[in-house]
């Protein structure tokens, strides 16, 4: 990848590029608690967004998507605007993130390749904003560090993707670890790197290839019904900002009376940051079946309660549901398509994606693809 990104660029520019890389991600359990203040459970994987870039002597940024063969010219004096091709906004957004900062870019020229597959759930679009932060950051000697950086390419997918998503997907493909998830508190940020050890056990990616098209609107609409969820307990208790702060009690007292539906969906967020919390701790004893257990759990809450599944990915799950090498299953990020999650016994991946796939497209008329996931470090230079 390194080898092919510098060599279209020499193609397209003539000229030796800089080479940054940042990772997809997976997150093994605590969904839809990073918008609510709770922790979450990311871990960077081995598949990556690359970014070669140089700088111009002029105002212009040139970019290249090999994966879309397409180009986009802008001029930094311009004011910058989300466009209709798409792929240009995750570099767009973090270009005009610091512009709003006051910084003072020159133009630059620049090639995107990756192998992070797109719509899968995997946060290719995370891996973009960071890819082109870090490499903007490098380039031009901007100071930042990393934590800026994860604020930045945030506010560039609110501003130029339109999701308000929270802070998990750029936080794990900036501060990934070789081996280790990160144990996030996603109020105050503090984190710890908690080994990943997984016994002959392998992270698999199922693929329903259900391009999550509906998740934008419906991740803010579940973003709002947190928030109305949290306003009606505040009302009788001021001091709570966020369901963090929420217990099961409050919300039988104050939402339930109110409204079925948000209480359900908070519900599901104060339940699963409890399940994270377990999940960790077996995490650290290495009682995977346990932690296994918890993630067949949280797909329930999320299907059920949360309702950001959808007929494949349920599908995907309860295929595996009661196989013998696999400890646990869910689908995995915003929902609505993408990836599941599966903790499956090494040498049975083989044999249980060959049991399942024939079915998958009969029932679904989709192709089954899948990956295993192994977890390296977050964004750097290639
Ligand atoms: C998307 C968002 C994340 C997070 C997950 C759900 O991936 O970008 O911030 O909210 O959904 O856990």
């Amino acid at each position: 990848m390194l080898q092919r990104i510098t060599e279209v660029f020499r193609k397209e520019f003539n000229a030796a590029p800089f080479v940054f890389r940042s990772p997809g991600r997976v997150n093994i359990i605590g969904e839809h608690t990073d918008y609510n203040e709770g922790y979450v459970l990311p871990a960077a994987i081995d598949k990556y967004i690359y970014i070669a870039i140089a700088p111009r002597t002029d105002k212009e940024l040139h970019l290249f998507s090999q994966d879309f063969q397409d180009s986009c010219i802008k001029n930094l004096d311009d004011t910058l605007q989300p466009v209709a091709e798409g792929w240009p906004n995750y570099i767009l957004g973090v270009v005009d993130q610091l512009k709003q900062k006051g910084f003072r870019l020159s133009g630059f020229n620049l090639v995107i390749d990756g192998d992070v597959p797109i719509g899968a759930g995997l946060s290719s679009s995370a891996a973009v904003e960071c890819a082109t932060a870090f490499a903007l950051n490098n380039l031009f000697e901007l100071g930042l560090d990393k934590l800026e950086l994860v604020k930045l390419a945030q506010l560039a997918e609110h501003n130029f993707a339109g999701v308000r998503c929270g802070i998990m997907d750029q936080f794990a493909s900036m501060f990934g670890k070789k081996g280790h998830a990160i144990k996030l508190d996603c109020r105050s940020l503090d984190y710890e790197y908690v080994p990943l050890d997984l016994k002959g056990y392998k992270i698999l990616l199922l693929n329903s290839n259900v391009k999550h098209s509906l998740a934008s609107t419906e991740y803010n609409t579940r973003r709002e019904q947190c928030e109305q969820g949290v306003a009606w307990v505040k009302a009788h208790h001021p001091q709570v900002k966020s369901l963090r702060d929420i217990t099961l009690e409050m919300l039988d007292q104050y939402v339930l009376p109110q409204d079925e539906l948000i209480y359900r969906r908070c519900k599901y967020v104060v339940e699963e940051s409890l399940r994270l919390l377990q999940g960790c701790e077996d995490l650290k004893k290495g009682d995977l079946a346990a932690l296994g257990k918890k993630m067949f759990r949280t797909h329930f809450g999320l299907s059920k309660e949360y309702e950001v599944s959808c007929p494949e990915l349920d599908l995907l799950v309860s295929a595996v549901e009661t196989h013998p090498n696999v400890l646990g299953a869910r689908m995995m990020g915003g929902g609505f398509g993408g990836c599941t999650i599966n903790l499956v016994k090494e040498d049975a991946i083989t044999e249980l994606v060959d049991g399942i796939k024939h079915a998958y497209q009969d029932q679904t008329g989709l192709e089954l693809t899948y990956y295993v996931a192994d977890i390296e470090n977050g964004t750097g230079p290639a």
